[in-house]
């Protein structure tokens, strides 16, 4: 192979490391909104989650919020989502979200997911306040997050307990 051949692949394969390492960098791109799928090169951990997606309210009632948190330890990377259980449709929007954290325009929609800033940072327990949509009157949301420890250690579509409506 021509010196010139190799240092082109070696170029193209440091490139490609840098665009698959963005998403992890600065946040969850558009593109894993639906299936809460990062571009990271390697597939989810298949074991149980380190992670777990947890909220004290009883019940989600119209017009007011609800917080989220990601508890288990450590975390460098996330999106996070309110879906109605048992589909991939999602409600509300988030508040605007603590350090290191930031809003996604998910399926056009302002403020539809949150997720991570600075990967250099990890975060422990974020919290996350979601905003119920004022006529919401599905039978429950579920909260859903793909949680990353690191670029080759995460958990892909974490579901919380279904939270029921409230009165
Ligand atoms: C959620 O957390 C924020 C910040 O700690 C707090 O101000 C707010 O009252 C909490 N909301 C609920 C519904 O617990
Ligand atoms: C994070 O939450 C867990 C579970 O609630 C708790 O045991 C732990 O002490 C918390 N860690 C920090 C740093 O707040």
């Amino acid at each position: 192979m021509s010196v010139c051949l190799c240092l082109t692949l070696c170029c193209i394969a440091i490139l490609q490391m840098a665009r698959l390492t963005a998403g992890l960098a600065t946040g969850a791109p558009l593109s894993a909104c639906k299936k809460m799928k990062p571009r990271h090169p390697w597939p989810p951990q298949s074991d149980k989650s380190i992670y777990d997606v947890v909220f004290e309210a009883k019940h989600y009632i119209p017009g007011k919020t609800v917080n989220v948190t990601i508890i288990g330890g450590r975390y460098r990377g996330f999106m996070l989502q309110a879906r109605k259980t048992n589909t991939r449709i999602t409600f509300g929007r988030w508040k605007d979200p603590p350090k290191f954290s930031k809003l996604l325009k998910c399926f056009n929609k302002e403020g539809t997911a949150v997720t991570h800033t600075h990967a250099s940072n990890a975060v422990v327990n974020g919290t996350y306040e979601w905003i119920v949509p004022e006529t919401l009157c599905i039978p429950s949301i579920t909260f859903e997050a793909t949680v990353a420890q690191f670029l080759s250690v995460y958990w892909r579509a974490l579901e919380s307990p279904p939270l029921p409506r409230g009165e």
